[in-house]
């Protein structure tokens, strides 16, 4: 197989770019029973696989594989036909189906492979400047989201054409028809993530691979076209480039980065969109807090609202889980609370804080100091903050690190014995945010986190802004 894609294809997809997917198995993966040698053949596919993305990468050839199930095929049948009961055998190929519980068709794999195969490229771009600039605004004035720069990327796909050539034009309003999927079923995923003008005059965008394959993620469980994450980044890097004078030339503002993929289908029933538009809008935002004063948040805990549930869809960034929870958030305001905190399940797990990861910093049952915070499963937003203040407290190894369930129960009884040191949400937006108090079942409860500092919220605030703006080389990688 190899020689015959080497002497064939290669040679013209090095010259005009393209794409190779290689078709194994899933037994390549995890094996099966009685076929060995079957197995090998599939395992050698996949391993194939990735020496030759490794080697194509330098022509920009992509060399991906497919590792499906069982597809019902003509072979498929005709072997099924050799049992004692035919019909028996696709049962049972179909119950071996993990995701779907029956046989993938063979239009659909293909269709699949298509979608996973296409995707722009940053090197189409094309680039109209918009001959009406906007003056920037004061840092020191900045809102949240209120200000937009003026250029945006806009990409448009179809099912019949694919991907559209990436282009960046003057910021403007969008036209859609009425009857848009993303209008109507919410087929609307985003990011958010951020800029930073560095000490040294440099651009730079915080662990962007992470929002990118985030949002691949949520493309995928949204039925929308795959696309390849490094050539979004790259079209993105462009969008700043060129409005690189809207990064705000202040060490406590930066810009402020929103890609949204949409589905645009014109026409209604709840089904796959064959039309979607992915745009990524920018814009300077202010500190969450002024420099070096934290101020704490009082949150509502009240366990008859939930944000989202296994099975669902809480792990991905889609614009369906963030609508439904103003309503929450407005009757916290009305108890007096600022923020929520989503509990989950009969025994009122705790997950997250508005919309932010949460972290709890305690002395456990065994005396050691522990920083806890809810593991991914499925519930939460793998946030891109979570993730960095755990590989910093892990680098730092000073104390326990724990991804693990924590319920309201477990939370109050540390809190009234005097174990709990700091409770804090973390989030591009504030970084890390210090919770106050908690309003559950009528009853307030006061957290330390202040009269504790609060030491490691400042610590992991200063360390994270430090090298977002000062210290590429540290432990993550910027550009
Ligand atoms: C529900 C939710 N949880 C957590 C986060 C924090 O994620 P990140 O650190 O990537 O900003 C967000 C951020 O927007 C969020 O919406």
């Amino acid at each position: 197989m190899y020689t015959i894609t080497g002497d064939y294809a290669l040679p013209y997809l090095r010259q005009r770019q393209g794409n190779i997917i290689n078709v194994s198995s899933l037994v390549g993966t995890i094996g099966q029973k009685d076929a060995a040698p079957y197995v090998a053949t599939k395992g050698a596919i996949i391993s194939m696989t990735k020496a030759m993305a490794v080697d194509e990468s330098r022509y920009n050839v992509r060399v991906n594989c497919i590792s499906p199930g069982n597809v019902l095929t003509p072979l498929w049948e005709e072997l099924a036909g050799q049992t004692p009961d035919a019909a028996a055998a696709i049962k049972m190929g179909e119950n071996a189906q993990v995701l779907h519980g029956r046989l993938v068709q063979a239009l659909s794999f293909s269709c699949g492979s298509l979608r996973f195969a296409s995707s722009f490229k940053a090197a189409d771009l094309t680039i109209e400047h918009n001959k009406a600039c906007n003056p920037k605004p004061d840092p020191s004035t900045l809102v949240f989201g209120k200000h937009f720069s003026d250029h945006m990327l806009i990409i448009n796909w179809s099912q019949e054409n694919g991907w559209e050539t990436p282009q960046i034009k003057p910021f403007q309003n969008l036209s859609l028809h009425p009857a848009s999927s993303a209008l109507h079923y919410s087929i609307e995923l985003f990011e958010g993530m951020k800029a930073f003008r560095g000490v040294d005059s440099h651009i730079r965008l915080f662990r962007p691979m992470l929002n990118m394959e985030r949002m691949h993620r949520s493309a995928a469980r949204s039925c929308l076209p795959l696309f390849d994450k490094g050539e979004l980044l790259e079209c993105i890097r462009k969008l700043v480039e060129v409005d690189r004078e809207w990064v705000p030339y202040s060490q406590d503002a930066s810009l402020y980065i929103r890609p949204t993929f949409i589905g645009t289908e014109p026409s209604l029933g709840v089904s796959r969109a064959g039309k979607a538009m992915l745009f990524v809008i920018i814009g300077p935002v202010g500190p969450y807090f002024a420099t070096g004063s934290f101020n704490p948040v009082s949150l509502l805990a009240d366990p008859s609202f939930v944000r989202a549930w296994k099975g669902g869809v809480g792990a991905y960034k889609m614009g369906g889980n963030y609508g439904p929870t103003i309503a929450v958030q407005n009757e916290a305001l009305e108890r007096g609370c600022q923020q929520v905190l989503w509990l989950y399940g009969d025994d009122e797990q705790i997950t997250e804080v508005g919309t932010m990861n949460l972290f709890i910093y305690w002395t456990n049952e065994k005396g050691e100091r522990e920083l806890v915070t809810p593991p991914l499963d499925g519930i939460i937003l793998p946030g891109v903050t979570r993730q960095s203040l755990l590989d910093l407290a892990r680098a730092w190894g000073e104390f326990k690190v724990t991804e693990r369930t924590m319920g309201m129960k477990e939370l109050l009884g540390a809190l009234d014995a005097g174990r709990i040191l700091e409770v804090f949400g973390a989030g591009t937006a504030c970084v890390v945010c210090p919770v106050g108090s908690l309003l559950y079942k009528g009853k307030t409860y006061q957290i330390p986190t202040m009269k504790n500092g609060p030491d490691l919220a400042k610590r992991f605030f200063k360390d994270l802004t430090d090298i977002q703006v000062s210290a590429p080389q540290r432990c993550f990688t910027l550009r």
